[in-house]
């Protein structure tokens, strides 16, 4: 099946500055797609090169089949970072104007609106002005905007960022909802978590180049295992065992082994009961994608 996003060799240079360099990637539809990075990344001004909202300078662009984004617009929907929307419509208004240009006939957009609406929990505010909403409320109501015409590409640019954490959970849900129906979901995001519980593959980005590509098993992979450990034996001792590249301590004396590369653990853990090391508790952390990005983005 054809990608439902495809980036091949993709640069965007702003004066002598390039926030994006030769960057490729596909999106596989009906996918949950993760774009990572942290700030400046190039993570925004990418998805802008996708939607046909900024020129790239170099590179190829396809979305769903076409070169040419604004040809399938109306099957894309799109939550820009930039929050806002006319504060003096209502969430209603505002999903049937919008549904509306990508040709939705504004009974068929009502509708559908004020179930979505009310799906997320704003019932009591459909027809409030936005200006009368919290930030939260008018981010919900904006992604509905985008949604509402349902889209086969969905993008979303920092959609968990402003939202409270039971909001967070149930855009996470909404997120899952949309790829069982089919859509693709593309979203950018700096906060790991959300990227582990929802992709399949993740793209990292740093300093505007593709630093990772795969699966969140194979970017989890990239960073150091761990090794908790308490006890009386000191940090020289636990330093000169077999795996071990860097012990750390903390505030309450619990120290944290850092493996060298493809270590295991056991052999660690062997070493130490044989040289009758002092250890009253020892525990595996496997690393998590927080722990990656911070590997593969060399602590951007
Ligand atoms: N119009 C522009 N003119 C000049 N530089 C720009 C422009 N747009 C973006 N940049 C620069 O490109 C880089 C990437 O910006 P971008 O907004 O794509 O990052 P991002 O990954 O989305 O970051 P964040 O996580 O903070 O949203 C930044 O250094 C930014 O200053
Ligand atoms: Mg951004």
């Amino acid at each position: 099946m054809a990608a439902a996003l495809s980036l091949e060799g993709v640069s965007k240079q702003y004066g002598d500055f390039r926030a994006v360099d030769d960057l490729s990637f596909q999106v596989a539809p009906g996918r949950i797609f993760g774009f990572l990075g942290p700030n400046g990344a190039g993570k925004t001004t990418s998805i802008r090169m996708a939607l046909g909202l900024v020129q790239p300078t170099a590179g190829r662009i396809s979305v769903l089949g076409s070169s040419d984004a604004s040809k399938v617009r109306d099957r894309i929907g799109f939550l820009p970072e930039e929050r806002g929307l006319y504060r003096r419509m209502t969430p209603v208004e505002a999903v049937v104007f919008f549904a509306g240009l990508k040709g939705v006939p504004s009974a068929v957009a009502r509708k559908r609106g004020i179930a979505m609406l009310e799906a997320q929990g704003l019932g009591a505010a459909i027809h409030r002005p936005m200006k009368a909403l919290s930030k939260g409320m008018a981010q919900k109501v904006q992604l509905i905007t985008a949604l509402a015409h349902e889209p086969d590409l969905v993008i979303l640019d920092e959609p968990f960022s402003g939202l409270d954490p039971v909001n967070q959970q149930s855009l996470e849900t909404l997120i899952r909802d949309l790829a069982k129906r089919g859509a693709t979901v593309i979203f950018s995001t700096h906060v790991m978590a959300h990227a582990e519980r929802l992709c399949e593959r993740v793209v990292l980005l740093a300093k505007g180049r593709k630093a990772f590509e795969g699966s969140v098993d194979e970017a989890r992979s990239a960073a150091p295992r761990r090794l908790i450990l308490e006890g009386a034996a000191t940090d020289d001792q636990l330093r000169a065992l077999p795996g071990v590249a860097e012990v750390a301590t903390d505030e309450a004396g619990v120290r944290t082994a850092s493996l060298t590369p493809g270590a295991a653990a056991y052999d660690t853990l062997r070493a130490a009961f044989a040289q009758g090391l002092d250890l009253t508790r020892f525990e595996m952390r496997e690393p998590s994608l927080h722990d990656a990005f911070i590997v593969l983005t060399g602590g951007a």
